[in-house]
């Protein structure tokens, strides 16, 4: 199939690049390096053997869009272009609102300049705000809690629309839960510009000396050891859940959300264990407050995706691990030259 991929150059983008190329597919990846690097595409590169096209392009330039898509003519989409720090989404809702609902309409606009009626969104668990049950399945209330989670809701709400307007159109919504780890080659993987939000790359960043320490936010919760629990999926299994979102949504019209987790969650503690584990030293932490907005639990009910998409996360955490330290004993500084 002849796959666009916005945003392609990112961690999650470029991990599914991969997957795409080994399965045969053509791709035109459009990025404007906000938060990525040239160096990601050139080792996809290396580490394929395979091809592509690239676009410096911005989704919030429509007409550029369209010229790029009126030049590929793609059969599908995975729109991955967003911004994504939560906190930053509070101090500069405009921002977030132009790059993710406006972008994405934008993206809407080029796909329909060239009929190209199949779409998969990059959402998050996010959508769903506070847990009123766990695990969450798609039935669960949509109540996002920040500006980031109200981008996403809102561009879930357009494609749906926009979906419902043409009969023939298909859409995959894919709910992400907490994607980590990185590639098995330890070539590419997750690069924060800033200081990391997350939890893993965090770790990471401790593990290899760039930070002094772990700050756990809270052990009060009410989790088996009082640390917040998440559903952390590999961003391998991440990348095939996409892979199975374009076979599905070339098969099947309408526009479906779907939850890409594990089904299982871990907590602080455990994930630093575990990463401890990998890099062969104990990691120092200390626990402070908790952090404004966190829950205690957050896990997927991923059936509905095992079931429609064919599809199970398969690596489990010291394979998560494992591969962080891979990527980043290997890549201290990133993508950037030391
Ligand atoms: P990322 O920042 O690594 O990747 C996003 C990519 O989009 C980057 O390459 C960036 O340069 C590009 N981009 C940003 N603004 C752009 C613009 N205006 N025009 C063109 N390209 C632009 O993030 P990621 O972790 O790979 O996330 C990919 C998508 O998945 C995002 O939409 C994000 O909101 C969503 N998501 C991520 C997580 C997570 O924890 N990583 C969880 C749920 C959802
Ligand atoms: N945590 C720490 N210390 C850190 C970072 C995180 O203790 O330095 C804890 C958090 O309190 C939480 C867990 O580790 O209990 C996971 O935190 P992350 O920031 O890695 O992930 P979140 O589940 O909080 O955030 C994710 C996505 C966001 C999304 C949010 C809500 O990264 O984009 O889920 O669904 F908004």
């Amino acid at each position: 199939m002849d796959v666009l991929l916005t945003g392609g150059a990112g961690y999650i983008g470029s991990h599914t690049l991969i997957e795409l190329l080994a399965c045969g597919h053509r791709i035109h990846v459009a990025d404007n390096f906000a938060n990525s690097s040239p160096e990601a595409l050139n080792r996809v590169r290396s580490l394929s053997n395979r091809d592509f096209a690239f676009s410096r392009a911005d989704v919030r330039d429509r007409a550029a869009l369209i010229a790029l898509f009126q030049e590929f003519r793609p059969e599908a989409v995975i729109h991955f272009a967003g911004l994504k720090a939560v906190g930053e989404g509070e101090a500069k809702p405009l921002d977030y609102y132009e790059t993710n609902v406006a972008g994405t309409m934008n993206v809407l606009d080029a796909m329909n300049a060239v009929q190209c009626r199949r779409i998969v969104f990059s959402s998050s668990a996010t959508v769903y705000g506070e847990p009123e049950y766990l695990p969450i399945d798609e039935a669960h209330p949509l109540r996002p809690a920040s500006v980031y989670g109200r981008t996403k809701h809102m561009a879930e709400q357009i494609i749906a629309d926009w979906g419902r307007a043409r009969p023939e159109a298909s859409g995959a919504l894919l709910r992400y839960f907490n994607p980590v780890g990185a590639h098995e080659s330890g070539r590419i993987g997750e690069d924060p510009h800033d200081v990391p939000n997350n939890l893993m790359p965090y770790i990471s960043q401790v593990a290899v000396g760039r930070r002094a320490k772990l700050s756990i936010y809270g052990d009060d919760y009410d989790t088996r050891d009082g640390t917040g629990l998440r559903d952390y999926i590999h961003v391998a299994d991440l990348a095939r859940a996409h892979v199975a979102a374009l076979d599905y949504a070339a098969a099947h019209q309408g526009v479906e959300a779907f939850n890409i987790g594990t089904g299982a969650g871990f907590t602080v503690h455990e994930m630093l264990r575990a990463f401890s584990e990998a890099c062969g030293r104990d990691l120092p932490y200390e626990v402070t407050a908790r952090r404004p907005g966190d829950v205690a639990a957050c896990v997927a009910d991923p059936s509905k995706a095992n079931r429609l998409l064919n599809w199970r996360a398969e690596r489990g955490l010291p394979e998560m691990s494992r591969s962080a330290w891979l990527w980043q004993s290997g890549n201290p500084n990133g993508y950037e030259a030391l």
